[in-house]
């Protein structure tokens, strides 16, 4: 038994902040932004919409497409580092929000792998037969913590959430391998200090500006193109697959030119490689899900295809997840024509 995704859909919030909007606000160009990391706009929550509101957005999206009810959901897991509040999850508000009468609910942080930690785990979950229907969503408004007078962080982020709804299978197909990795030591690289157990939030805190995203953004990459080429490597090689087998790969969107060197030091042409970080920036925990339910929307994942997913963030953590497209039920008309 494992898990296969049968939903999947998205919710950017309207507002379009682009990189012209940026030249207004720091030192930048649009040039600049466009070169070294591919976006050219961004989505922003408007300012009365928290984490729970673009999460309920996104899982309405992915309900719409498919019969599973939400009084079905026995779980929900929302990735996420820009929750509503630190307590309770943003998983209770959006259990609450969506009338899942009874569904357990809890929150990962992983930051921009949480949305593969959520899948490792809801696939354990069904894997060990406790649940059969999970709803994951990942969810942020890294908006509320960026600093927009820092000009090498505030160019890069956006808000945006992506869901899928997972139902058990014992076919060959669905989730066929996750892959979660960490290394704690390189925390200083991606992190929030302020307003936690460590830092708690003081008017010293916030006049140091602790309540806001840090990033090491050079050393950040280098790390990110190294340890994803591994992983991808590994992943294949623990399913005993080649890069020619994969059909697309969808990368967490952090950087266009992560994206580019990690697929060049696998051999993986770009044509096979989904992108829309031009469109959304670094959305974190809600990049893949989004990207997924685009790449679905667009026809890019046909029936047998393998699918490889992969993301890197703040804790360190990097993720993989090897997935494979369910062959469609043909239609008693398709079998005849077939035979
Ligand atoms: N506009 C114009 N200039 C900028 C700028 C901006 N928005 N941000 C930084 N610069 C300047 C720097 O101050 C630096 O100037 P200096 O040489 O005079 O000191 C110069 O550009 C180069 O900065 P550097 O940080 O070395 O650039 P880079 O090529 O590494 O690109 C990032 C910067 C942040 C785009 C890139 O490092 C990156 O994307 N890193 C990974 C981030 C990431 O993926 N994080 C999330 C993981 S989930």
């Amino acid at each position: 038994m494992r898990a296969k995704i049968i939903a999947t859909g998205h919710y950017v919030p309207e507002r379009i902040l682009t990189n012209s909007d940026l030249e207004n606000m720091v030192d930048t160009s649009d040039e600049w932004i466009r070169e070294r990391s591919g976006i050219r706009e961004r989505r922003i929550a408007d300012e009365k919409e928290a984490a729970s509101d673009l999460a309920c957005e996104a899982a309405k999206n992915a309900f719409k497409k498919t019969d599973i009810k939400a009084k079905d959901i026995e779980l929900v897991i929302v990735a996420t580092i820009t929750g509503d509040m630190p307590f309770p999850a943003t998983a209770c508000h959006l259990q609450h929000k969506l009338g899942l009468k009874k569904a357990a609910a809890f929150d990962i942080n992983a930051a921009c792998s949480g949305f593969l930690y959520g899948l490792s785990v809801a696939d354990g979950f069904i894997r060990s037969g406790t649940y059969k229907r999970i709803l994951l969503v990942g969810a942020e408004l890294i908006s509320r913590i960026t600093d927009w007078e820092d000009r090498t962080t505030c160019v890069l982020f956006g808000d945006g959430a992506g869901a899928v709804i997972l139902e058990s299978t014992e076919e060959d197909r669905g989730i066929i391998s996750t892959h979660l990795r960490s290394d704690g030591s390189m925390w200083e690289l991606l992190h929030l200090p302020g307003g936690g157990s460590r830092y708690p939030t003081s008017k010293e805190t916030i006049k140091k500006k602790m309540h806001y995203l840090k990033m090491k953004g050079n050393e950040t990459f280098k790390v990110a193109v190294r340890t994803l080429e591994s992983l991808v490597r590994e992943t294949l090689e623990e399913n005993k697959l080649k890069v020619s087998q994969l059909s697309l790969l969808i990368p967490h969107q952090a950087n266009l030119r992560i994206i580019q060197a990690t697929a060049k030091r696998l051999g993986i042409p770009m044509d096979r490689v989904f992108m829309n970080i031009d469109r959304y920036g670094n959305t974190s925990a809600a990049s893949i899900p989004i990207a997924l339910d685009e790449a679905v929307r667009e026809g890019r994942i046909r029936d047998e295809d393998y699918i490889l997913l992969e993301a890197f963030g703040g804790g360190l953590t990097w993720a993989s997840a090897l997935i494979k497209k369910k062959k469609k039920k043909m239609t008693n008309d398709q079998i005849s024509i077939t035979k």
